[in-house]
């Protein structure tokens, strides 16, 4: 029992230091991972859009160890490996700076109104009748404004220095309470009810399901703008969309939500204030073959018998 299961073809030339170890089982990109796959298999790399849950996992005895070609975890049940002796790689650091530009990109359109402002001339609306004047297309500032961070890991920080540049002044809230220079730590009520942007970068877990709740959006600070690159299940969407209708938060800016793809129905989707991309954070070329050869490490680590470089779960080796 050598093989390892990839769940979406990855760049052959990335995947070729672990073909010397094991028998690779490359999933087509229509195909999803099932029980069946890993009866036999020895290591699974997978992505953000595969569960691995302990019905899976019960179904995979021979399961040496789990590489995940993200940072964020969530879609494991960490837990249920480490009570397995089971090491979950991850790949962080390598996305820091692309995240950051994406959700300084999201603070600036939703600002700007930069969707609205897009779909206003491809849609010809820009015509005689409608066009410059001291009150066509306003928006708000963001230099000189101020902007709470909520988790200052490295994403966070990478923010707070592209913030810098634009002097705003940075608040930050982070659940360890670490300081960061340049940075004025204050809890997370006392942030949102100063900040004109906010812009969300913890990780998802119990603690932080939710964070950003009904009651804490309504205390934000009124036309102020939210930005989620992090995750999803953060911020409370059906407490956003309201708040938007009521004209409490100015514009949003989206890359993640609670269910991707965003369901058709969604009540964001009717808000033009809302910019939305479709989680992705880390999607540049050369951030994405960062992160599959950081994968690619920590498999190719744990069939040596080794110990991953990137591991979310070190408890496991003791
Ligand atoms: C991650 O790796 O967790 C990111 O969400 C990918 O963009």
């Amino acid at each position: 029992m050598n093989s390892v299961v990839v769940t979406q073809p990855l760049p052959p030339q990335l995947l070729a230091p672990l073909a010397r170890y094991c028998d690779l089982q490359v999933l087509a990109t229509d195909e999803s991972l099932t029980p069946a796959l890993l009866a036999d298999a020895r290591g699974l790399i997978c992505l953000l859009t595969d569960r691995v849950d302990r019905a899976l996992l019960d179904r995979a005895p021979g399961l040496d160890f789990v590489s995940s070609v993200s940072v964020g975890v969530d879609h494991v049940d960490v837990a249920a490996l480490t009570e397995r002796g089971i090491p979950l790689g991850h790949t962080p650091g390598v996305l820091v700076d692309t995240t950051a530009d994406l959700a300084f990109a999201l603070l600036l359109a939703a600002a700007r109104r930069l969707g609205e402002a897009d779909r206003f001339v491809r849609d010809g609306q820009w015509t005689p009748d409608e066009r410059w004047t001291p009150s066509f297309f306003l928006g708000k500032d963001v230099s000189n404004a101020t902007l709470g961070i909520v988790g200052l890991g490295a994403i966070g920080q990478a923010v707070a220095r592209r913030a810098a540049g634009f002097d705003m002044q940075v608040l930050g809230w982070t659940p360890s309470g670490r300081e960061i220079p340049g940075v004025e730590s204050l809890p997370l009520d006392d942030l949102l009810a100063r900040s004109d942007f906010v812009s969300v970068h913890v990780a998802l877990t119990g603690d932080t399901r939710n964070l950003v709740s009904a009651e804490r959006i309504a205390a934000m600070k009124p036309g102020a703008i939210l930005v989620n690159t992090a995750r999803g299940g953060i911020v409370d969407e059906e407490a956003l969309a309201r708040a938007l209708d009521e004209e409490h938060i100015y514009a949003a800016g989206l890359d993640v939500y609670d269910r991707e793809p965003l369901a058709a129905d969604s009540p964001l989707l009717r808000h033009p204030r809302v910019v939305f991309a479709p989680h992705i954070g880390s999607a540049t070329t050369r951030t994405r073959a960062r992160m599959v050869e950081l994968a690619v490490a920590n498999a190719a680590a744990a069939l040596a018998g080794a110990r991953m470089p990137h591991c979310a779960n070190p408890a496991v080796y003791g």
